[in-house]
């Protein structure tokens, strides 16, 4: 009778203070082009990408974990801060493709907010500040929004079976977007 052979454990340095995680076996990155379509201000949008070279915008670091039931899949999150227009930086968003799982953002450093909505039209945010945790229900939509003047850097843990879905995003967005105005943070 033959028998996978199980994975082997690994370690991993993560840096609490920063978010640095040595050695990822994958970096995401995605740059201001990358964010057409899901800011208010396309204008704005525009400048950023044209004027600054095309900035990147957030990068994802992870370990190679397989994408299965069982697993736990951990990545850092970090967004760079600024504003397109008025409104903050933020991630894309997404759903899980297996949509009911659920996620840990681990807040490491910045500030911000969890910006998370349900399909039947909730729209909820939760703030992201060091040491803060957010737990993210199944079935929520979640996307983070930076609001402060230093990169938001997460820690993220979520099943391995969880996927990611963009579903209704690019077309729809989220139901509330996050603005600095006059330096207050104003979710509208
Ligand atoms: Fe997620």
């Amino acid at each position: 009778m033959s028998q996978e052979t199980p994975m082997q454990p690994f370690a991993v340095d993560i840096d609490l203070a920063s978010g640095a995680m040595a050695d990822p076996d994958t970096v995401i990155t995605r740059r201001a082009s990358d964010m057409r379509g899901y800011y208010a201000d396309a204008d704005a949008l525009e400048r950023i990408i044209g004027e600054q070279h095309d900035p990147v915008h957030y990068e994802v670091f992870e370990k190679d974990i397989p994408e299965a039931p069982g697993h736990l899949r951990i990545c850092v999150s970090k967004l760079y801060p600024g504003t397109v227009g008025r409104e903050c930086f933020m991630t894309k968003g997404h759903y899980h493709t297996v949509s009911g799982t659920a996620e840990i953002y681990l807040c490491l450093q910045g500030r911000g907010f969890m910006l998370m909505k349900t399909k039947q039209g909730a729209c909820l945010a939760e703030r992201m500040v060091r040491n803060g945790m957010v737990y993210v229900p199944p079935h929520w939509a979640h996307r983070s929004v930076n609001t402060g003047e230093e990169p938001l850097v997460s820690f993220c843990v979520y099943p391995g079976e969880a996927g990611h879905n963009y579903g209704d995003i690019v077309e729809q967005g989220f139901p509330r977007r996050v603005y600095l105005q006059n330096g207050e943070e104003v979710i509208a």
